[in-house]
This record gives structure tokens, sequence and C-alpha cells, in this order.
């Protein structure tokens, strides 16, 4: 699908706009691009003082109200519960949800709930956060849903290796979590059929960002020369237009279940256009996210 409407006739002025992993690379950049179009940009990040510095910097570019951040971790599911509830406290709706953080592990970690890492914050952290917010969304006229995905997603999925249980490789946890994304989505636009809401997914395509800057020994030394070979990645100001554009623009009234890179509706690996991977995928995600919030019942 091209865009027939011209950026600057994007209509975002006065919405509410939820973005994790705003403190950075894409969502900091997508974060500035909505928050001069006149959008109410609401940052997540994880650390209080760079995220302090980059609320700062997004607000310099703000036309409308200033932006507004709160602090989770991601990889915590009681963390993501704790912010749903603050966000509760603030929004009576949200209009646009972009689930954007992401992160990428050397080696095999397990957070305190017990999941991989990669997995607990590329993917069950958005099914929870949507899950928690979907009130919110429904509250607005047409609510959409963003998550960000990436061209390099798996063209398989080991239900019996979800977690890197059996094997472990970073580069195949992380394409498996873009993967998990795309199912995701597919899987939540099917249930929000008839709803006011709707849900897609984007890939920025290759951008020059602080992603994989946290690894160490060989697994580090591919992030590092990529980065390091012009013209391969775009810069986040400009790979940024595609998650503005799937946000806002009108074009996409109605649109969902779909994958977008570079402004145009793309296709994915074959896997992603079957339903049952998608369905048994979200009834094992469903299965996670309810233990670990039943857990944190427990203990609070
Ligand atoms: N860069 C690419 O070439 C590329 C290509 C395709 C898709 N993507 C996708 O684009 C999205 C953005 O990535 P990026 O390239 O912009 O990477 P980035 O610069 O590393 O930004 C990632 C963001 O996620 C946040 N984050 C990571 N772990 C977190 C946690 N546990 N809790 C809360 N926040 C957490 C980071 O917070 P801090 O700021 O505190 O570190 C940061 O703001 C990801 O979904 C990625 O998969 C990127």
């Amino acid at each position: 699908m091209l865009s027939a409407v011209p950026e600057s006739e994007m209509s975002i002025s006065g919405k509410t706009v939820l973005i994790t992993g705003a403190t950075s690379g894409l969502g900091l950049a997508t974060a500035m691009l909505l928050a001069e179009r006149g959008a109410e940009v609401v940052m997540v990040g994880r650390d209080r003082t760079r995220a302090n510095f980059m609320r700062t910097e997004v607000a310099k570019c703000a036309a409308g109200n200033a932006p507004i951040l709160f602090l989770a971790d991601l990889s915590s599911q009681a963390e993501i519960h704790r912010l749903a509830e603050r966000l509760h406290g603030c929004f009576s709706r949200i209009d646009i949800l972009i689930n954007n953080a992401a992160a990428v592990f050397a080696e095999r970690e397990v957070t305190p709930d017990g999941l991989e890492k990669t997995f607990a914050v590329n993917h069950l952290a958005p099914f929870a956060l949507t899950h928690l917010l979907l009130d919110l969304l429904r509250a607005a006229p047409a609510g959409r849903i963003l998550t960000a995905s990436s061209e390099f997603h798996s063209g398989e999925l080991d239900f019996s290796n979800l977690q890197g249980e059996r094997q472990y490789n970073w580069w195949g946890a992380y394409k498996r979590s873009k993967l998990c994304n795309i199912l995701f989505t597919c899987e939540l636009s099917r249930r929000l059929a008839g709803s006011t809401i709707t849900a897609n997914c984007f890939s920025p395509g290759p951008t020059l960002t602080r992603l994989g800057d946290n690894m160490w020994g060989p697994p580090a030394a591919v992030p590092w020369l990529l980065k390091r070979i012009p013209t391969l990645l775009a810069f986040p100001e400009g790979a940024a237009r595609t998650p503005v554009y799937v946000a806002s623009s009108p074009d996409l009234d109605g649109v969902t279940g779909r994958f977008f890179m570079r402004r145009r509706e793309a296709r994915t690996k074959q896997i992603t256009y079957d339903n049952s991977v998608a369905a048994r995928l979200w009834n094992m995600s469903q299965t996670l996210y309810e233990s670990r919030a039943s857990a944190g019942s427990r203990t609070e």
C-alpha cells in the first residue's frame, strides 16, 4: 500500500501516544516526530537519568502538550502491571500504543519471573502491556496498536525452544522474538475484529541505534561491525517515518493485521500466515502472562 497522504497532512495533533523504549534510537526519534506534530507523547523509559534527559529533548520538539515520562523495566511482569496501574490513574484514553522497546542478549539470561530475557522484553512485555491497556485504547475513537518487528524475523517456530531452553544464540532468540511480534499482531487483529481498535506491526529497516551495544564477547562483533559500514544503516530520524505513518496516516483507518516497512505494506515469512501457529503462541503467552500475574498478586 502506498501512502497517498503527505506526511504534513497526517493528523496526530491532540492524540495521546504511548511509546515504549522512547529513550533511544527508533522510539526516541518517533517520540520527537510525533511531539513535533502535536501529539501528547507518553514516554516509557527504564533508566531515570537517561529518561529524564530524553524527555527534555522531546519537550524541545513538542508543538502540543509536554511529553510525560513513566519508568518501568519491561523485563519484569510486575513492573508492567505497576506501569499500567499508573497509566490508568493518569489517562482516560490512549489513542495509540507503540510497543517499540526491545533488546538482544549475548548469552541466555533469565528474568526474576523465570523467563528468557529476549522473549520477556521483546514479546511477553508487549503482550502484557497491550492486554492491560486495552480498555484505554477502547476508550479512544479509533485506537491503534503498533508493534515493532523486523524483516529479519524467523521463518519457523520451535515451540519446545520458545525461550531458548534447548539451544540459545542471540540472533536466533532475536529473530524468534520478532516473529512472535508479527504472530501476536495477526492474532490480536483477529480478536479485535469488529472493534474500533486496529493492530499492525512494522519494521524501521536496518537503522543505526544502540541495539546490541550491551553485548559482549564474540556476539558483540556483529553489531559493532555493521554499525561501522557507512550507508548500510539508516538514521533513526528517517527510519521513524514508518511508525509515524502507521500511527497517523488516515490511509490506514480500519487497516489491521498488516506488516509495514518503508511506509508500505510488505509480505512476511510464510509461517506468519498460519493462523494455528499464531493461536498456539497466543495461548502459551496467555498462560505465561496469567501465571506471572497471579504469582505477582500473591507476593504483593
Ligand atoms: N535498529 C535496527 O536496525 C532495527 C531493525 C528492525 C527492527 N528494529 C526494532 O526497532 C525497535 C527499537 O530498537 P532500536 O533499534 O531503536 O534499539 P535501541 O536504540 O537499543 O532502543 C531500544 C529501546 O528499548 C528500551 N529497552 C530495552 N530493554 C528494556 C527493558 N528491559 N525495559 C524497558 N525498556 C527497555 C531501551 O531503553 P534504554 O534507552 O534505557 O536502553 C531503548 O529505549 C526494536 O523493537 C527493534 O527490534 C530495529
